[in-house]
């Protein structure tokens, strides 16, 4: 056999083992037998590029260089709708009643479990993967066809058999409960913010720029919808298991009922038994089977007739409330947390929930020993939704109190008028607020220093080699390496990081010295319209609250940060070791204030700038971005392939339409 036989006989195998591995969850080699194959083949690959192919088993692992310019789109064949949904069994009935009255002939509902992702649709043609599109707004989606190539569960090559030349296949892309722990753990340790839940992680993962990434995050996919000319059984169920025989992974728990007890009795079942799958789910969704059928019931505006979602409640324990206790963030504000008897919710045990804020709290009337509701909802942090007050017995404890003093430095807590949460002021001393502002500075969108997560900032302030964030500037390996958990090489490499932040632009520290209300975006705009922190420091309210997107508020908190001594001190320090506090020339160069008061939205592909730098021009010539198409849109930045949708709107609004070329000399 010739190597180029060779490639071929290794790919064909490879993505068998691929199949047995990922779908079938039985493999027949050893992980280090695939490997080997796999090496093999990127080595013969390496040596024939002209056998290159885009579905090839090594084109899984995604590519390191990140695409520019966002995401490209496309236009569904058939638009992606969503599906009515209800809580109530009641509404199910009438489904079944409805459908029934309708056909007026017998008929079988399938019944299968409603994945809680983000839904993707899959073309294939001759038998490869040609595209995958997200949902979009219906109409037109992002191609994301890289990202979806990583998972492995998503055949590239149809070889299980005979399939038509063109078909769609819809589905769920998830990240299973075990991926998204790690994830989030890692996040926590680089101190990234975390996912809220899985479906958030896996519609930002899909969102990348960078497919290798997207590999490494481990996302899954479920799928439940075949489309296209010449299906082969008229049945949705029977297409489902023909898809599966392809080698897609489709939902295994499905199920023909002819009956509305026997859906009620899947829809049971499954409530309780979800909580043992790998992946989060919300709900039952019934479909009528036949196409036919579905075919004479129809479809309303945005969704069909022959289709319904029952939706899961979120799920709810009762636990004991223990005790309450406090903790002060960055800013000062106040979180009560519930420390709770640990409680088995949605496959996690729960100790501790959000109580929000003291009006919360006393809008509960809350005592320490009530039998309190934990409520997860699809959220990270569960929270506490109410008391059982039907086992409170006269021994209860005492009525939970919010607190008068700060937990940490005890200095007695605010509330500004309007806010819900307690505050407090002792902004300089307290040590968890100035322990939170240097973790705000050195996060990855302020000055990104590498290596300096909580822990470690949280150790070099207890020894007291750092007080605030000017001393980070004068650490120096030897201080820091007789530190546990800080070797030579970490050390060596953290003091890099912090030597290479000094680059960071005025906007980023602007941002990073944590000015509250001051945002990224505030930071931005402070920072064009001020140009350097002297003008800044000097600025009255008037001159404030003249740069746009700047209010009362935020132009208050300036003037009230820059008042205090201790903070131009700061500055001043900081000034000295050589951070940046003025905008560099030639990003003035790039600003003026011809899009003053405009709002744009961006729509199509663009061929002199990728869209994001498109977003970026606007908010440098003071204009605004918008997402969406309004009778407040000043224009719209139209390039190739512009969906229809947005064209019509546009129109019926009389929204103008302006061409790149047009807009580059608008701006000049
Ligand atoms: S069928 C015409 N089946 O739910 C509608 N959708 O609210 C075709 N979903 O956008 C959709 N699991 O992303 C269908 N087993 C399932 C599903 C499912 C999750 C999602 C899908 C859709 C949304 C509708």
């Amino acid at each position: 056999m010739d190597n180029r036989e060779r490639i071929l006989e290794l790919r064909k195998s490879l993505h068998r083992h691929n199949y047995l591995y990922y779908v079938k969850n039985a493999p027949v080699i050893s992980d280090f037998e695939f490997d080997a194959l796999m090496h093999e083949l990127q080595d013969l690959e390496m040596f024939y590029p002209d056998m290159y192919d885009k579905n090839s088993p090594t084109q899984r692992v995604g590519s390191d260089i990140s695409e520019k310019g966002g995401f490209a789109q496309a236009e569904h064949k058939y638009p992606m709708l969503s599906l009515d949904n209800t809580y109530s069994e009641t509404e199910v009935q009438d489904f079944f009643n409805r459908v029934s009255e309708l056909l007026n002939e017998p008929f079988e509902i399938c019944c299968e479990l409603k994945y809680d992702g983000l839904s993707i649709s899959l073309t294939y043609q001759d038998g490869q993967l040609t595209q995958a599109v997200t949902r979009g707004d219906g109409v037109r989606g992002d191609i994301v066809t890289n990202n979806v190539k990583t998972i492995r569960t998503i055949p590239l090559i149809i070889e299980g058999g005979e399939c038509s030349s063109e078909f769609e296949v819809r589905g769920e892309i998830l990240m299973p409960w075990a991926s998204f722990e790690t994830l989030n753990q890692e996040r926590a340790k680089e101190d990234e913010p975390l996912f809220a839940n899985p479906r958030n992680a896996a519609s930002g993962t899909l969102k990348l720029q960078n497919s290798a990434e997207v590999g490494r995050r481990k996302l899954d996919a479920y799928l439940y919808y075949l489309l296209g000319e010449n299906l082969p059984y008229d049945g949705h169920y029977e297409n489902m298991k023909y898809l599966s025989k392809l080698g897609f992974k489709t939902t295994e728990h499905i199920k023909k009922c002819s009956s509305l007890e026997e859906v009620m009795e899947f829809i049971t079942y499954w409530d309780t038994e979800r909580k043992n799958l790998p992946v989060a789910t919300d709900g039952v969704v019934l479909k009528v089977n036949s196409l036919r059928q579905q075919r004479n019931l129809g479809y309303k505006a945005k969704s069909p007739r022959w289709a319904i979602a029952y939706k899961f409640q979120a799920e709810k324990a009762v636990t004991r409330l223990c005790s309450v206790s406090y903790q002060v963030g960055r800013t000062g504000a106040i979180t009560p947390v519930a420390n709770l008897d640990p409680v088995q919710l949605s496959g996690t045990t729960v100790k501790r929930a959000s109580l929000h804020n003291a009006d919360i709290i006393e809008g509960m009337d809350l005592h320490i020993g009530d039998m309190v509701y934990v409520e997860k909802g699809g959220e990270i942090i569960p929270k506490i939704t109410g008391v059982d007050l039907s086992s409170r017995t006269f021994m209860m404890g005492d009525k939970v109190d919010f607190v008068k003093y700060c937990p940490e430095c005890k200095t007695r807590l605010v509330r500004y008028e309007g806010e819900a949460a307690h505050y407090c002021p002792n902004i300089n001393e307290c040590a968890p607020q100035r322990k939170g502002r240097i973790e705000h500075f050195v996060s990855r969108k302020a000055m990104n220093i590498d290596g300096m997560g909580p822990e470690t900032i949280d150790s070099f302030f207890n020894v007291g080699l750092i007080n605030d964030i000017s001393d980070l500037y004068r650490l120096k390996v030897k201080d820091i390496c007789r530190l546990e958990r800080m070797g030579i090489k970490s050390a060596e490499n953290l003091i890099h990081s912090i030597e290479k932040s000094i680059q960071t632009p005025f906007e980023r520290v602007l941002f990073a010295l944590g000015i509250r209300f001051v945002g990224e975006v505030a930071a931005k705009k402070l920072a064009r319209a001020f140009k350097n922190i002297d003008n800044l420091m000097s600025a009255t309210m008037d001159q404030l609250i003249e740069v746009n997107e700047i209010g009362n508020k935020i132009a208050q908190s300036v003037i009230d940060f820059f008042a205090e001594e201790k903070n131009r001190v700061l500055v001043e320090k900081l000034r000295e070791v050589g951070l940046q506090f003025a905008t560099e020339e030639s990003d003035s160069e790039t600003s003026n204030n011809k899009l003053e008061g405009k709002i744009i939205v961006i729509s199509g592909v663009f061929e002199k700038h990728s869209r994001d730098e498109y977003k970026a021009i606007i908010e440098n010539c003071g204009g605004k971005n918008s997402g969406s198409i309004s009778s407040k849109t000043s224009f719209i930045l139209a390039g190739d392939n512009m969906g229809p949708s947005k064209r019509e709107k546009a129109e019926s609004l009389g929204v103008p339409l302006i061409s790149e070329d047009e807009f580059l000399k608008m701006i000049e």
